[in-house]
């Protein structure tokens, strides 16, 4: 897969493209990221990128011209057909469901905006989707477009080694992951729940299931609006839940 990115600072992307698990990827030949500077496409002798909005008011908005040239240049670089998506607060948020969507294409090309944003006119003629990566506001899209290449590139196949699996991460099944815990010298097995240490592998997989709908039923019950549960996981939530509430401290409206 190719990913190129339209940035004001591309070293950022570059930089980020590393490290971890993308590094990786790229090492293995899985995944390729370019980056490109739209002020390298300015035509004005101060190389400008940005101009005040139609219609006055605060901020500056970013230019077209240098972004549609630094657009065609990235699109000359492969043959392979590419989805032009451009992060922005404005956009449909990035879920893991389209991550992997995402990373079943053979090219993207990641467009980052600063300042107030992007002229309307190349977001209507040039992008095919805006996406955000959360109800939060972030100083440009660098950092959205590193988070969309690290989820999209830990999908590619050969990515991943065995043990780091993606089958079992947080969110492939619409649940959050649950505790994981490992030896330490400080804590000894001292809280941890004794099922780990009982070598019992379907008990073992049994709690696991029930801490996953548990912390996705206490942190983020709208995961679950809408999901149907088989009669399995509906009787480890109902038991989790009869337990956190005859619980301590449990809160007022659960
Ligand atoms: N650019 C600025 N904020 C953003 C966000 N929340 N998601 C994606 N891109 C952004």
């Amino acid at each position: 897969m190719r990913i190129d990115v339209l940035s004001l600072f591309p070293d950022f992307i570059r930089q980020a493209a590393q490290v971890g698990v993308v590094g990786r990827a790229q090492e293995r030949g899985l995944l390729k990221v370019e980056a490109w500077n739209p002020r390298d496409f300015a035509t004005d002798n101060y190389r400008r990128v940005d101009d005040r909005p139609f219609g006055g008011g605060p901020g500056m908005v970013m230019l077209a011209e240098p972004l549609i040239a630094c657009l065609n240049a990235a699109r000359l670089a492969s043959t392979k057909p590419a989805r032009v998506i451009c992060l922005s607060p404005q956009g449909v948020p990035l879920t893991q469901a389209k991550a992997r969507v995402l990373a079943a294409m053979p090219r993207l090309i990641l467009v980052c905006g600063r300042y107030e944003g992007l002229d309307e006119r190349f977001l209507e003629r040039e992008v095919d989707e805006e996406l955000s990566i959360g109800d939060y506001v972030l100083s440009g899209g660098e950092l959205a477009a590193a988070v969309l290449i690290d989820a999209v590139g830990r999908l590619q196949d050969g990515a991943l080694n065995d043990a780091e699996s993606a089958a079992q991460d947080s969110f492939e099944d619409g649940l959050l992951d649950c505790p994981h815990y490992t030896r330490s010298e400080a804590w000894g097995t001292e809280g941890v729940p004794p099922v780990l240490l009982s070598g019992d592998h379907a008990k073992i997989a049994r709690w696991r299931r029930q801490q996953s709908l548990g912390r996705t039923w206490l942190r983020r019950p709208d995961l679950l609006e809408g999901k149907v549960l088989d009669r399995k996981d509906a009787e480890l939530l109902a038991e989790f839940q009869a337990e956190w509430r005859a619980g301590p401290g449990k809160p007022e409206n659960l």
